[in-house]
């Protein structure tokens, strides 16, 4: 299955993917996380894309193009793969479009997580992350057993740079106006399902299962 998360900041697209790229047996692939673990092994990508996450903008589409370009090259892509925070543009959609047209494949998928914005900023500001395996927690929708601390690795949780409200509020209007155009633009080229991303996290996860059972029943019989 190749299928694109799409939602704005906060929606609970990472969270999900997680769960749906282990349950499928895909990579799950998030330009953010990327991104950030540039950012942490201080690497040229890293120092250039910093200057834009950290203000709530989007990093160049060459750029992120090229990380993505090599990314699905890889070999544990040819089994399919989940990508989350990308595309975030029209151009990248269109070039991904290219990208998958020259390997002879296609999107099977976008799912499409909404979530109301009051619900968004208070989301970001809980959340707390693993910066050693990128676990994501929400402090008080999905703690971590031992309060501060990683369930998986022990590593001690930290907030992100872009998770503070003035960020979080340019990151919602850059989605609208950059990001939600992706829905027209899919609309009648690639199946699309929408899931209120408002409920408990297993329930998003239960009904987007659910579609997916249906949808590899149809795509056999086809
Ligand atoms: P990125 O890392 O992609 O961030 P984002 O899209 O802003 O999304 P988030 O990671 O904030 O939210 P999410 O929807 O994954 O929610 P999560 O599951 O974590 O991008 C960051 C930056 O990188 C961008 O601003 C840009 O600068 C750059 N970038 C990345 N990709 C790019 C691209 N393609 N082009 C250009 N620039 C790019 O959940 C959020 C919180 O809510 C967590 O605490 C979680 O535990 C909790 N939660 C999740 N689901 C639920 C639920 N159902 N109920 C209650 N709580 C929940």
């Amino acid at each position: 299955m190749r299928i694109v998360m799409l939602g704005p900041p906060g929606a609970g697209k990472g969270t999900q993917a997680k769960m749906l790229a282990e349950k499928l047996n895909v990579p799950h692939i998030s330009t953010g996380d990327i991104f950030r673990e540039a950012i942490r092994k201080k690497t040229d990508l890293g120092l250039l894309a910093k200057s834009f996450m950290d203000r709530g903008e989007l990093v160049p589409d060459d750029v992120t193009m090229g990380i993505v370009k090599e990314r699905i090259s890889e070999p544990d892509c040819q089994k399919g793969f989940i990508f989350d925070g990308f595309p975030r543009t029209t151009a990248q959609a269109e070039n991904l479009d290219g990208m998958l047209r020259n390997l002879g494949i296609s999107l099977d998928l976008i799912v499409d997580i909404q979530v109301r914005d009051e619900e968004i900023v208070s989301r970001l500001e809980n959340r707390r992350s693993c910066p050693a395996c990128g676990m994501v927690y929400h402090l008080i929708n999905n703690p971590p057993v031992e309060s501060g601390l990683c369930d998986s690795c022990g590593e001690l949780l930290v907030g992100r740079v872009d998770d503070t409200r003035q960020v979080i509020l340019n990151r919602l209007k850059v989605y609208e106006e950059k990001t939600e155009p992706l829905k027209a633009y899919y609309s009648g080229k690639v199946e699309t399902a929408q899931f209120d991303g408002a409920q408990e996290i297993g329930k998003v996860l239960e009904q987007i299962m659910e579609y997916l059972g249906r949808y590899q029943g149809k795509s056999e019989v086809l």
